[in-house]
């Protein structure tokens, strides 16, 4: 089966790629760095030719409100315009859990944008909501740091590894289309401000974490189910821990300071 991967070079979409091609289906790397832009169009039909599935792990280069909104709105018209004249049979995105309850945030209002737009299409279609990645625990705690220390909120938070996103979204791409939203998560739930403690700690940076309920996750207000999917999520395998065991092994120490 061809599957075309739009973000095929990206964190997920590297994963997603190579997981695809081990179970012996033709994956492309669909991306500007691969000659296909879902923005402009550029390569897109030849890329999509014979193209049974279309998944799109894209992230926008611009998270500013006007250049996230756009991007994800352009790029997903074109995506589903390509695919209906190509005969694409179904369309996968990746979307985040709780997009409907972030969108106090520019970055969600695209999202969810996006997801609309997929909806409202006639290609069949699978949204997957995924939990925030590991990697993402270190970017938050950048984003909420202030001098010395790192103010935030207690909210819960069950965050995944990126490869089980990647196994997620490898098993529905080559399933049928579910027309719906399928959640998926980590297999434990912690608190946002003490995972992120445990992170920097085994990174030895030498940030302070603050609980402050009234700090805010990326700039929104969260309360403490906001981030959190439903009960019949499909949950990963791989633990918090054992990510950050591996991942500090291969970087022992922190360099980089909050930007
Ligand atoms: N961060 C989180 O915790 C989280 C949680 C749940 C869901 N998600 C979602 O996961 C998705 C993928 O995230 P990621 O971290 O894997 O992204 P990423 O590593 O930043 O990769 C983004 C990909 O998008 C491609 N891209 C950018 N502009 C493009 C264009 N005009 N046309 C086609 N491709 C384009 C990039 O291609 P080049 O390499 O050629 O630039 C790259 O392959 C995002 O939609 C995000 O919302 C994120």
């Amino acid at each position: 089966m061809k599957i075309v991967v739009i973000g095929g070079t990206g964190l997920i979409g590297t994963k997603l790629v190579k997981k695809l091609r081990e179970h012996g289906h033709e994956a492309v790397a669909a991306s500007p760095n691969t000659g296909v832009n879902s923005v402009t169009g550029e390569g897109l039909a030849g890329a999509l030719k014979g193209a049974s599935v279309v998944v799109d792990v894209t992230n926008s280069p611009s998270w500013e409100d006007a250049a996230v909104l756009k991007f994800f709105e352009t790029s997903t018209r074109n995506l589903l315009a390509n695919e209906g004249a190509a005969g694409v049979g179904h369309h996968v995105a990746l979307s985040v859990v709780g997009t409907e309850r972030l969108l106090e945030s520019g970055f969600f209002r695209a999202k969810f944008a996006q997801e609309n737009l997929i909806k409202a299409s006639s290609i069949p279609y699978s949204i997957v909501r995924a939990t925030q990645f590991f990697e993402f625990v270190k970017q938050l705690a950048d984003f909420a740091t202030v001098g010395n220390q790192v103010r935030l909120p207690s909210a819960l938070f069950q965050p995944m590894a990126a490869d089980d996103i990647a196994h997620a979204m490898a098993r529905i791409a080559t399933n049928s289309p579910v027309n719906g939203t399928v959640e998926i998560g980590g297999p434990e739930q912690f608190r946002l401000d003490e995972l992120a403690r445990r992170d920097l700690a085994a990174r030895q940076d030498p940030r302070e974490v603050i609980s402050d309920p009234h700090a805010r996750y990326y700039g929104i207000a969260v309360s403490a189910r906001t981030l959190v999917p439903n009960d019949d999520a499909r949950l990963g395998e791989m633990h918090f821990d054992d990510w950050l065991n591996q991942s500090t092994k291969q970087a022992p120490k922190s360099a980089s300071q909050p930007a």
